[in-house]
């Protein structure tokens, strides 16, 4: 009799050696398969799960303690103009001493949007077409003309979406720039549990694995060797933003100042809540420490609590935009000293032990995933700034209403129609400073209100302003 494979006695040990029920019936490519994906599972950390989150409905969350956080205030908003000034100055020179990377995580799946392909590849600008991964792009294009050091650019895929992200970007031509400056490495991946701990398999050959969760981005920056490059390149300060938001400032001075003056490990942007039931992460402090609660964890009459001059008490929604020192991320990337998993219920498809496909109509399962702003309460000086939402935020998530394609091609072209008024071009809109025309400006041309005007200026002769303008280098 042959020993069997460790992989199968470690799974066996664990009470998991249904994993391998159908393992003898494989052929030699479905074994490597199987023993290859087992390989990934941390056994000892799925029973810890299992121990604290799988039993129960995931219990309820801890609001002890909890208070408003307190944020930095735009200048219009009463903030001190003279500290964003020096914010600023200090983020251009980061900028120009090469501290800075970008980082997209591109790992989820985009259910909700139902887009077949990587959710980056999704066109978004409102003439061109351009998909998000352009507009990044050219966002980062623009940033390493003007302070005169090319970024590097960190993006997160998923298993699934990680060849066709790659090949997306080369059959563009890496938009303009310089391939070995962006680097693509893939997220870990969590096997979905039945509700009595037990890992579930997609097929006889496959686990049902799917991604971490964007938290899962501060152990996959580590194991991929990203920190070290970062290391050897003198990027101290990695700016994380999702794939699903055009607006983004991909690498914003201000908020790069606020955090590097500050010496903080980790610093997120907010917007005050459009509405009390708005379902955004909130901003709190507990015990003095630094959290995001989400909506569904905060009870409805906190978030509807207003203080003496009738505004939302919890008023700070975070908007997914953070900044990380580096060492801040191998240290919350290390095994055992990092991020919390979530338990989520979810109907998993999986086989039964007969090995017949079942598709569940009511949650059959649970999967673990990561959230990133869970590294907030770790962090060392963390910082909050103000954002205006019309500058930095309008995700495309679903497919229609908000948060659609339609309501952020429309921010969008707000946006560039302010910027045009600004410049002193006049352009109709509505109430809601939408424009009557279609139009766009490629942020190789400008970034905002200011680079606009500038780029407006030496513009000759000027374009017509009719449906359709694009304003590009
Ligand atoms: P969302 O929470 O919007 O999830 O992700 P999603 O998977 O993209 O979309 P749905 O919920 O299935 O419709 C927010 C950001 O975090 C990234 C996404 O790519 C997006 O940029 N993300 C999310 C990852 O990189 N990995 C994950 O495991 C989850």
């Amino acid at each position: 009799m042959t020993t069997p494979h460790p992989l199968l006695t470690a799974f066996e040990n664990a009470g998991q050696g249904q994993v391998f029920a159908f393992f003898e019936r494989l052929g030699p490519a479905g074994r490597a398969k199987l023993l290859e994906e087992a390989g990934e599972i941390d056994l000892e950390e799925l029973e810890r799960l299992h121990r604290t989150l799988g039993t129960g409905k995931g219990g309820s969350v801890d609001l002890g303690g909890l208070v408003p956080a307190p944020y930095e205030l735009l200048p219009e908003n009463g903030g001190d103009a003279a500290a964003w000034a020096r914010a600023r100055a200090a983020g251009e020179a980061a900028l120009r001493a090469g501290r800075v990377a970008a980082f997209t995580v591109a790992g989820g799946q985009g259910t909700r949007l139902g887009y077949a392909g990587p959710k980056g590849t999704f066109p978004v600008t409102p003439v061109s077409g351009h998909p998000l991964f352009q507009v990044f792009a050219e966002k980062l294009r623009a940033a390493g003309a003007r302070f005169g050091r090319p970024l590097h650019w960190f993006i997160m895929t998923s298993h699934q979406n990680h060849s066709a992200t790659e090949q997306f970007f080369s059959e563009k031509g890496f938009f303009g720039l310089d391939r070995s400056r962006v680097h693509f490495f893939r997220q870990g991946r969590m096997p979905a549990v039945d509700f009595s701990g037990k890992i579930l398999l997609e097929a006889p050959d496959a686990i049902a694995l799917s991604p971490d969760g964007h938290g899962g981005s501060l152990r996959a920056l580590s194991r991929s060797g990203a920190l070290d490059l970062m290391a050897s390149e003198g990027i101290d300060i990695l700016s994380y933003f999702q794939v699903d938001n055009p607006l983004v400032r991909c690498v914003d001075p201000q908020f790069i100042g606020w955090h590097a003056l500050r010496g903080s490990q980790m610093s997120s942007k907010m917007v005050p809540k459009a509405y009390a039931e708005e379902r955004v992460g909130h901003f709190c402090v507990q015990r003095g420490h630094l959290v995001v609660v989400e909506y569904s964890d905060l009870p409805m009459e906190l978030q509807r609590e207003r203080d003496p001059s009738g505004r939302l008490r919890y008023i700070a929604g975070s908007i997914a935009i953070h900044l990380f020192d580096r060492e801040f991320i191998r240290q919350m990337g290390s095994r055992g000293s990092g991020l919390p998993f979530h338990r989520a219920d979810k109907k998993i498809p999986s086989i039964d032990a007969a090995g017949r496909l079942v598709k569940p109509d009511k949650p059959n399962g649970i999967k673990f995933e990561q959230f990133v702003f869970d590294a907030l309460p770790s962090a060392r000086n963390p910082v909050v700034i103000e954002t205006r939402r019309s500058d930095d935020f309008s995700p495309v998530k679903n497919a229609e209403g908000n948060d659609s394609p339609k309501s952020c091609r429309e921010d969008q072209l707000r946006q560039f129609a302010r910027w045009l008024r600004a410049a002193g071009v006049p352009v109709g809109t509505d109430a809601t400073g939408l424009p009557a025309i279609s139009l766009e400006v490629s942020p190789l041309f400008a970034c905002d209100e200011e680079s606009f005007a500038e780029s407006w200026a030496r513009l000759t002769p000027k374009p017509r302003i009719a449906e359709g303008l694009c304003l590009a280098p």
